[in-house]
């Protein structure tokens, strides 16, 4: 199988790279490489190496900065994903599948959200995202695949995790907000859950996948300061103090609750999450070796 995979750099790129399956034929490409909201671009690399699969990894993400930036967010976002769409449906029997995020919610649910609940994205972030994913669901409703995930972190990259760590060696201590409710989700889960549905060639529309377990980001953040400890990647355990979300305090609104409800896709994909904590020691444990980078 030829597979196709944008942002190749970030995050789910990278995990994407490093589990793949020897029989599969990789372009991956970078954003320096390939820019997926340059309809000529992705054009002439769907026409060229004619994949039987895309796989997009590549979006906007700094969802502070997208409030200030809403060109370039729907330019990644949406019209990115729709190129994709485009040049995919003008390629006989070429597939899909596309990442997209919780925060296309608004949040106010007390339970996890289902594929099919209605959406009302709270920032510029949420409603390009809603808006790429909307794309590929029109454009090419029978050949692609929409998976949800949230709060995804990596031993590399910008994220949470390696954030906390920084924070917490420098200071010693840090505030972490108790009124923000998620499911944790390492990078190579969501890889895990791309290359099982590529299998998997009828699976089409929305499925939602994140590790197990819901916790607020301060639990979050008490995890990886215990787990950091016990490591070694900390040498002391660091203070984490609790708070509320400051509203106005960040430029984009969150949603406070973004728990996805997987038992449809567990049973539509007969794949089990793991446990949150499983893939956030086993992400610690690969810091262990490399100290991390700073964030
Ligand atoms: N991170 C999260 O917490 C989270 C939560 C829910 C859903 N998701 C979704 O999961 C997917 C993967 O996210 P991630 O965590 O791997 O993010 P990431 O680490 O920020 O990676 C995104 C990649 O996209 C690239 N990119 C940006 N603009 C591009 C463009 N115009 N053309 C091609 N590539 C471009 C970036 O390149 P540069 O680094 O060079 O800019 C980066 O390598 C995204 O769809 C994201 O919305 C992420």
């Amino acid at each position: 199988m030829k597979v196709l995979i944008t942002g190749a750099s970030g995050q789910v790129g990278r995990a994407l790279i490093a589990s793949r399956a020897a029989a599969i034929e990789l372009l991956a490409l970078t954003r320096g490489e390939l820019d997926i909201g340059d309809w000529t671009a992705v054009r002439d690399a769907v026409r060229a190496f004619r994949p039987d699969l895309i796989i997009n990894a590549a979006a906007y993400t700094a969802v502070d900065a997208a409030e200030s930036d809403q060109q370039r967010a729907y330019a990644v976002n949406a019209q990115g994903p729709r190129n994709l769409a485009e040049c995919a449906r003008a390629i006989s029997a070429c597939r899909l599948l596309h990442i997209s995020t919780d925060y296309v919610f608004d949040g106010r649910a007390s339970e996890p959200y289902r594929p099919s609940d209605a959406t009302n994205p709270l920032s510029t972030y949420g409603r390009t995202k809603l808006q790429g994913e909307q794309a590929v669901l029109e454009l090419l409703p029978q050949r692609s695949a929409v998976i949800r995930t949230a709060w995804v972190y990596a031993p590399q990259g910008k994220n949470f995790v390696l954030t906390m760590l920084r924070l917490m060696r420098e200071r010693g201590a840090v505030s972490v907000v108790t009124d923000q409710i998620g499911s944790p989700t390492a990078a190579s889960s969501v890889a895990n859950v791309l290359w099982h549905l590529a299998a998997l060639a009828d699976r089409t529309g929305i499925f939602h996948w994140t590790d197990a377990g819901v916790v607020s980001r301060y639990d979050f953040a008490r995890a990886i300061a215990a787990d950091a400890v016990a490591l070694g990647l900390l040498s002391t355990l660091p203070q984490v103090v609790p708070m509320t979300t400051v509203d106005g305090a960040t430029a984009a609104h969150r949603p406070k609750y973004g728990a996805l409800d997987l038992q449809a896709s567990i049973q539509q994909l007969q794949l089990a999450p793991i446990p949150w904590r499983t893939s956030l020691h086993a992400a610690l444990s690969e810091l262990g070796a490399a100290p991390p980078q700073s964030v």
